[in-house]
């Protein structure tokens, strides 16, 4: 994936570990995390390392291609077990993230999830997680996810609140939150559920709303986020150019999150 290489040491050609990274190998629950950096739509606010098929196309970032990226990882999943040796003990965990894993083909995750038994190792009762959007699946395809090896799904819900969805640049609508989640407890997977809180125009009501909606949905976790607006997005610009970053009240849905971030403060009006 194209990207400026960090500062610091160069990371040696064999991909070998400092010895001390390696010294408490096997002392804790060993847990995988592969990122498959591809969206069908950047959101504004997110700052994931993840390309559209667009910026894939342009000069310069070409090299990376999303039909060849699974095998890539496999290679990837060798030299770590190469790397780790042979005191790593199976993965109790594996979360594949993104980006939209989803938008790969099953077979391609079907892949990933093999590279991970066949060289590091996969426990009985491994938790294994997709994240994925709701609009990037089917029936079908989750149930294929889960007689690959998949346990469990998180979707990006967000809101179950039209106006906020479309602020965020969302591309499903409400109906289809409930619909994706019916159809991974049919395809015998567990279910979790993300939201965002403190959007700009967002009531109180519209974060109820969405609350109340994740819960009917029965998902098996909930995890809330407050809108952090990140450096390098569309959003600083946006709430600049609007006004809309206001200091945090206690009545607002932004009010839990860190006072440290620059959160966009609820009903200030749409970004877009
Ligand atoms: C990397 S995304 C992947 C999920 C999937 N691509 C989707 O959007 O449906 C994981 C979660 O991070 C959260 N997130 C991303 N950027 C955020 C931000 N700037 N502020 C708060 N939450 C954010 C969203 O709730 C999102 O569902
Ligand atoms: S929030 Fe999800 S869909 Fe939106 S750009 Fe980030 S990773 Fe992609």
């Amino acid at each position: 994936v194209p990207s400026a290489l960090p500062d610091g040491e160069p990371v040696p050609a064999d991909g070998a570990l400092p010895a001390g990274a390696l010294d408490r190998l096997g002392a804790a629950p060993f847990g995988v995390y592969l990122h498959v950096p591809f969206c069908a739509v950047r959101c504004g606010y997110c700052d994931f390392n993840t390309y559209t098929a667009l910026e894939l196309g342009r000069p310069g970032v070409g090299a990376t291609s999303q039909a060849a990226y699974a095998a890539t990882a496999a290679g990837e999943l060798r030299l770590a077990r190469a790397v780790l040796g042979d005191g790593v003990p199976p993965a109790s965990t594996v979360f594949v993230g993104g980006g939209t894993p989803t938008l790969l083909p099953t077979a391609d995750l079907a892949l990933l999830l093999q590279s991970v038994r066949s060289h590091l190792g996969l426990t009985d009762d491994a938790e294994v997680t997709t994240e994925a959007n709701p609009d990037s699946v089917t029936a079908s395809s989750l149930q294929a996810l889960r007689d690959t090896g998949f346990t469990r799904v998180s979707f990006g819900m967000q809101s179950a609140v039209p106006h906020v969805l479309r602020t965020l640049d969302r591309t499903h609508d409400p109906e289809r939150v409930p619909q994706a989640v019916a159809w991974a407890k049919a395809a015998g997977l567990e279910v979790s559920l993300d939201l965002i809180y403190g959007t700009p125009g967002e009531s109180m009501q519209d974060w109820l709303t969405s609350l109340s909606a994740a819960l009917e949905c029965a998902p098996d976790h909930v995890s809330a986020y407050a809108l952090v607006v990140e450096e390098g997005t569309a959003w600083p610009g946006r709430c600049a150019a609007d006004g809309c970053l206001r200091p945090m009240t206690t009545t607002s849905p932004t009010s839990t999150s860190s006072p440290t971030k620059c959160s966009p403060a609820p009903g200030s009006g749409g970004t877009r």
